[in-house]
């Protein structure tokens, strides 16, 4: 258990770099395992999720190297091993070895997975994907167990109910060697889609439409990796930083951004009030006037994401004018931060699930509890706003998908340290 200590008021100040998309590395580090060849991943983040998925590859003998940010995976020695508990309960992304070892092998035995309370999050659609190309799925005990027909998966035409991430992704990773094509419509349409497909694709794999809402993966027998890929940078650890930015920052330069990625949270933000300048690759922000509240649905890819709703709420605090409202169309339950930021001071509830802000004084340092990763980035920018010592309990929430979060505040000019409870 790790709790992070943050000394706050200072006016943070210079550059920082974005890592390299969390949701994103968590699916293409098991999608690696449908290689015959080594594969090797750039710009990978240092987050304790990648630590975790390196002992899930080590459990079935696949051999990782991870120097700097790049993470050689060599799967030549592959044994099928079923994954049923220990660490396939750190993280929600260990249901990519799902879809993984099913393309790879035909059978799948990976445990329940777990993951950042955020309310109910189902995996039917990744179910029902599975179940659409042939294969028998068995629940037994805390695990799930997929099995593909002797004839091996066959393509199929699947409709999701709803654009997830999660069974999209799934769905590509099992379909990419079954005979013949695989439709998904209503795809989910996040650039980490994209990126897995770039991926695979460099691999031999045959998918076409990745980022729009109807995806064709014509199956290929068997996949080999040939160059380095490099993962897209994380949309929303820069997210979170403009966030951070705009409300303790005297100038603050973002660098390695696919700036595109953020138009409907850089339109919200400008919408309070907030100056950008945003280049080719960068973003600065300038220090913050005074701001207005804005409303906030979150949606489906290109639509605001629910993964900042938690980050840009701090923002939402110290605005002059105004009501703020957040609904959180993808994770309603997703309020986790709101108690947390009362205790700081912060004119904040919930009513029906909705998120009501009114213009706040000045936050107060205060002993908080980080319940998962995005509301723990908020009370991190809450934390550096604050006057006092705030105390982030359950921090390994925030280092689980923040690439270095410490140094990076750190060399901002932000008092922060990290220590065991
Ligand atoms: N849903 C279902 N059934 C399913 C799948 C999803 O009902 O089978 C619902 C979910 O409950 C949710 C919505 O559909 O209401 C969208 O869920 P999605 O499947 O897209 O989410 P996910 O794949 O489980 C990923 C990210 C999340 C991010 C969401 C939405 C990973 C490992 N996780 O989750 O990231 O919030 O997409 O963009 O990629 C985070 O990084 O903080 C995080 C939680």
């Amino acid at each position: 258990m790790k709790k992070m200590i943050i000394h706050g008021g200072k006016p943070l100040k210079g550059d920082v770099w974005i890592g390299g998309a969390k949701n994103s590395t968590v699916a293409l580090i098991p999608a690696s395992i449908l290689s015959r060849t080594t594969v090797v991943l750039e710009g990978v983040p240092r987050i304790a999720d990648v630590d975790n998925l390196m002992d899930l590859l080590g459990e079935m003998d696949v051999k990782c190297k991870f120097e700097e940010t790049t993470l050689t995976i060599d799967p030549e020695n592959i044994k099928r091993s079923p994954l049923p508990a220990g660490k396939i309960k750190s993280l929600r992304a260990s249901y990519y070895f799902m879809g993984a070892l099913l393309g790879r092998f035909g059978k799948a035995v990976v445990g329940f997975p777990g993951g950042d309370d955020i309310g109910p999050r189902p995996i039917d659609q990744h179910i029902r994907g599975f179940e659409a190309l042939g294969a028998n799925v068995e629940n037994e005990d805390d695990k799930i167990i997929i099995t593909a027909p002797e004839e091996g998966l066959r393509g199929a035409k699947i409709s999701l109910a709803m654009p997830s991430v999660g069974a999209t992704m799934n769905i590509i990773m099992a379909s990419v060697t079954a005979n013949g094509q695989t439709v998904i419509e209503n795809a989910a349409k996040e650039p980490e889609i994209i990126d897995l497909a770039i991926f695979l694709n460099n691999m031999g794999a045959v998918i076409r439409g990745a980022g729009t809402d109807t995806i064709r993966i014509n199956g290929v027998s068997q996949l080999k990796a040939k160059a380095s890929h490099t993962i897209i940078p994380d949309r929303i650890e820069a997210g979170t930083y403009i966030s951070l930015a705009a409300c303790i920052g005297n100038g603050i330069r973002i660098h390695n951004v696919i700036t595109e990625h953020l138009d409907s949270y850089l339109a919200k933000i400008e919408e309070m009030g907030v100056v950008t300048d945003v280049d080719e690759d960068s973003i600065f922000v300038y220090p913050a006037g005074d701001l207005k509240m804005v409303q906030i649905k979150t949606e489906p890819y290109p639509g605001f994401a629910t993964d900042l709703q938690q980050p840009i709420t701090p923002l939402l605090l110290t605005a002059k004018t105004g009501e703020g409202i957040i609904i959180d169309n993808i994770y309603p339950k997703r309020v986790g931060h709101v108690p947390e930021l009362r205790k700081m001071g912060g004119e904040i509830c919930v009513e029906n699930n909705i998120i009501l802000i009114h213009p706040s004084s000045k936050l107060k340092g205060m002993d908080v509890n980080a319940g998962e990763i995005r509301a723990g980035a908020a009370l991190m920018i809450a934390g550096l706003m604050a006057d006092g010592e705030t105390v982030i309990h359950n921090a390994g929430n925030i280092l689980r998908g923040y690439d270095r979060v410490q140094d990076k505040i750190r060399k901002l000019g932000g008092d922060i340290t990290v220590v065991e409870e």
